[in-house]
């Protein structure tokens, strides 16, 4: 069974829309998210290359390992895995975002997590088109970290959430305090001036997740936003 088989027939009540595809349908969505385990985020990302030039892609993969009981952060070439795929598909605008956010507890439907989620971008359409996809998720408050360089402390950040988890046997996610709400916290655009008043003219209304090796099988989790 595919896995978006399952999520449709979990979430029957929800009215999903959402479809299986191999990585090139799923890049020829309007934002992409890029899922895959970091050290295959550019490989899978150039294999599409021509499908993103010019959209946004979400990077949300971090370079981890584990050590014995320890999770350790890795630093890929240029700091972060999202400044690598920046570098390899220099034509798309990536953002990075989601690292911290727990999978499962994302997943479920019925309870909302609660959650910052840190992006940053080089490109303030990426860093407005990713706000607004997290503005749309119940219980969740983008936050603007500023540029793509920030991705490499909010990467590694993850090993330790990953520690905690394993320390307190639980499943944590990030919450700032002192961030003035609501403009400041969606004004991801507002870096520039742009788009500060909220309003969008994106056409980010699909996100898809580039979830799989490019062998033509079908990707898990095509997904909207
Ligand atoms: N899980 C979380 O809670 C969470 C939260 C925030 C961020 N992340 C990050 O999101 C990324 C994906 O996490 P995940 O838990 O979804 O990982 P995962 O289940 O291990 O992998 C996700 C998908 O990546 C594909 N994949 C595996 N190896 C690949 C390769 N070498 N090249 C291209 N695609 C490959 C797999 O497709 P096939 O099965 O078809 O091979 C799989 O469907 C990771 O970088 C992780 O750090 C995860």
């Amino acid at each position: 069974m595919e896995a978006v088989d399952i999520l449709l027939e979990k979430w029957r009540d929800r009215g999903l829309s959402i479809d299986a595809g191999d990585n090139a349908t799923a890049a020829a969505a309007d934002v992409v998210v890029l899922a895959t385990p970091w050290d295959g985020a550019t490989q899978t990302a150039s294999s599409v290359e021509d499908q993103l030039r010019g959209k946004v892609i979400i990077s949300m993969a971090n370079a981890l390992t584990r050590i014995g009981k320890e999770f350790e952060p890795l630093v890929p070439p240029r700091g972060s895995v999202a400044a690598s795929v920046q570098a390899k598909v220099p034509h798309c605008l990536v953002a990075a975002a989601f690292h911290h956010v727990p999978a499962k507890e994302l997943g479920d439907l019925n309870h909302p997590i609660e959650s910052d989620v840190l992006i940053c971008s080089d490109h303030v359409e990426a860093g407005r088109v990713t706000s607004e996809i997290v503005s749309k998720v119940p219980n969740m408050r983008p936050l603007d970290a500023g540029e793509l360089a920030m991705a490499t402390p909010i990467e590694s950040f993850t090993a330790v959430l990953l520690q905690l988890n394993m320390h307190y046997k639980t499943r944590v996610a990030v919450k700032f305090t002192g961030v003035p709400e609501p403009e400041a916290a969606t004004g991801v655009a507002s870096v520039d001036g742009a788009g500060a008043d909220g309003k969008t003219d994106t056409k980010a209304n699909a996100k898809a997740k580039v979830d799989g090796k490019d062998k033509g099988q079908a990707a898990k989790g095509t997904a909207s936003a």
